[in-house]
């Protein structure tokens, strides 16, 4: 099981004090500095979402930890024309498209890939054919796996943030819908992530979503790095992975 490292907050901490400020000091703290303690900590991958209103990660951090970190990078970005350029001008390996609303705190719902389906085709082939190995944010829908598969995307993320946020029957719920979505998935050939909300605690619930191959962590892993430090949090969690997803 691949984990990828989610960085976006150290970018939400950074921009706290120094956004609009004139690079006069050292604003910290450092985004390819986190992006070196996740890789020290046992990171696959590191995750940054360049949003539209670039509330977090900037440009430059993007460009600094595709230059200075000798680790895949996943950049996450909403389904636009201008992040198409941004994106080939970066060159990430990966890149998951999510929607994006201005107003929300992170990333709410899955793309709704069925109903935007042509424009998100010619996304998907442009990113391909730029060098990009793509994926679907989604929730765990059969239409939604099916619409990603038949658009092009090698690989699905699923959302899995209502089965984080919810307990008893309806997490069970959701737990079966994920599983569902995942064997779907497979069947069709595509890669299965899964991302959002996920703790050390929910792991051995969802060890049971099979052909899971990659999961990506953020939020949990900041917070505890406030007190064990970066490398120390994704140590930990590399390790609970391994325990719930034993290595084959
Ligand atoms: N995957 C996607 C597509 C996301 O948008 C996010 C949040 O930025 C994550 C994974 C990580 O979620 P969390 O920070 O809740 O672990």
């Amino acid at each position: 099981m691949k984990l990828g490292v989610n960085i976006d907050h150290v970018a939400t901490l950074r921009q706290a004090r120094y956004a609009g400020v004139p690079t006069a000091a050292v604003p910290e703290p450092s985004v390819p500095e986190a992006a070196r303690a996740a890789m020290t900590g046992g990171a696959d991958s590191i995750t940054l979402h360049v949003r539209e209103d670039r509330r977090h990660m900037q440009d430059a951090d993007a460009h600094a930890v595709r230059r200075e970190i000798p680790l895949p990078l996943n950049l996450e970005m909403g389904a636009t024309p201008s992040m198409l350029d941004f994106a080939r001008a970066l060159h990430p390996d990966f890149v998951c498209l999510v929607p994006e609303r201005r107003q929300e705190v992170t990333t709410e719902g899955g793309l709704d890939v069925a109903s935007r389906a042509a424009e998100l085709e010619k996304l998907v082939a442009s990113l391909t054919s730029s060098g990009c190995r793509v994926s679907m944010f989604i929730d765990p829908d059969i239409v939604q796996v099916e619409s990603s598969a038949a658009i092009g995307a090698p690989m699905v993320e699923l959302h899995t943030g209502r089965f984080a946020d919810t307990a008893g029957a309806e997490r069970t719920a959701e737990l079966r819908r994920l599983v569902c979505a995942a064997q779907r998935a497979h069947e069709l050939g595509l890669e299965v992530h899964a991302g959002h909300g996920i703790r050390v605690s929910a792991l051995p619930l969802l060890a049971q979503v099979p052909h899971l191959s990659e999961l990506n962590i953020g939020h949990t892993l900041i917070a505890r790095a406030m007190f064990i430090g970066l490398a120390a949090a994704v140590r930990e969690m590399r390790a609970a992975v391994d325990r719930a997803f034993p290595p084959a």
